[in-house]
């Protein structure tokens, strides 16, 4: 990159003087959590550009997802896991800038989204470094928004249900939480895997997860899942609490309970006869080009309920802590 010198003109006892001043283009703007705490660790700043190592890709960010877990780490959760100042953020969507010598698969311009792994992050920035093995192609049916959306939620959904808990065709699910990031991602896989859904949302999102495909929908402020859904194959849940403990009463013998957000209790499933896990999601480039298939052939739609500009991450921390619109994804723009 170009070194650029810039005059700096500045008047000092009515004389006007002019200062060289060396601007670095090899900076860019970053959001970066400079502790553990509330969003006022947040700072929108500049930062050098990272460069990419061996097996790496540079990409020029245009929208990065917001997802629980970034005001999860932040709050306390990320300690002893990731050293402020450290930037968040694990979905990109945008295009290749440079890459590493040795990656052949990917050129400067191409259209590309990822899921970033946790002790990396680096998603709420203009440029990220990504493992080429990562990434994918963007899917083509969907903008940048609506991509930075997909990856982290949409393989949770797909590893969850489908590598962990084995999801088959014809098969039944129950969906906890399924107008979220995530859930509104699983019903829509599962739907398209050919299995039945029964989805639990509350009364704002009954339409909403209809609309994703799901059989049954319960309002789960209104009705008891367990007296609607029997011998289930799989529960896929991300509420955990008591949602968790009363999910064991409708797994069929030899079910699988996968949770997202706590640890099933052994010696219920041994109760039921049946199988579970708590589980970790992670990066994986092939099978989000699946995923990106699967968006491009109209199957799943990612949902955006609310877009934020870089500089606005901390609002749209708190849009996601707070719960947000109780639905679909929260994406941040980059210019
Ligand atoms: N382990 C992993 O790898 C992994 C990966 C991704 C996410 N997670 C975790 O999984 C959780 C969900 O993530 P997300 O991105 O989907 O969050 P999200 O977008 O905030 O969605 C959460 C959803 O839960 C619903 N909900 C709240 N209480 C409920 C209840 N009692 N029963 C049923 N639904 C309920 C809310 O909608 P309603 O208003 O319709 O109830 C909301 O749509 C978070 O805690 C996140 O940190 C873990």
């Amino acid at each position: 990159m170009l070194s650029l010198v810039f005059a700096l003109f500045t008047l000092t006892s009515s004389r006007l003087v002019i200062l060289p001043v060396t601007v670095d283009p090899g900076t860019m703007k970053a959001v970066r959590m400079h502790g553990f705490g509330g969003v006022e660790v947040l700072r929108y700043e500049d930062v050098p550009v990272p460069t990419p190592g061996a097996g790496e890709v540079l990409v020029r960010v245009r929208a990065a997802g917001v997802n629980p877990v970034d005001w999860k780490l932040r709050d306390g959760m990320g300690k002893g896991m990731i050293t402020p100042p450290y930037t968040p953020g694990f979905d990109v969507s945008g295009t290749v800038e440079a890459t590493d010598g040795s990656v052949t698969e990917y050129k400067k311009g191409d259209e590309v989204y990822a899921y970033l792994p946790i002790t990396r992050g680096g998603g709420y920035a203009e440029f990220a470094v990504v493992s080429a093995r990562d990434l994918a192609r963007k899917p083509q049916q969907a903008d940048h928004t609506h991509a930075a959306a997909v990856p982290l939620a949409a393989l949770t959904a797909w590893q969850a249900m489908f590598d962990r808990a084995k999801l088959q065709p014809g098969q039944t699910v129950l969906i906890h939480g399924a107008a979220g990031g995530v859930g509104h991602f699983a019903v829509q896989m599962a739907v398209a895997k050919g299995a039945k859904v029964i989805a639990t949302a509350s009364a704002r999102n009954l339409d909403f997860v209809r609309g994703l495909g799901a059989g049954r929908v319960i309002d789960h402020n209104k009705e008891k899942f367990e007296e609607v859904a029997r011998d289930v194959d799989v529960v896929f849940d991300m509420i955990g609490g008591d949602t968790l403990a009363r999910s064991y009463a409708v797994l069929k013998e030899g079910g699988y309970l996968v949770s997202i957000v706590a640890a099933p209790d052994a010696s219920k499933l041994a109760d039921r006869k049946a199988n579970g896990s708590v589980f970790l999601v992670q990066p994986n480039g092939m099978q989000l080009g699946e995923i990106a298939a699967l968006i491009d052939s109209g199957k799943i739609k990612p949902d955006v309920s609310a877009t934020f500009g870089l500089n606005d991450a901390a609002r749209a921390q708190e849009r996601s802590k707070s719960g947000g619109s109780g639905r679909g994804k929260i994406v941040l723009t980059v210019p």
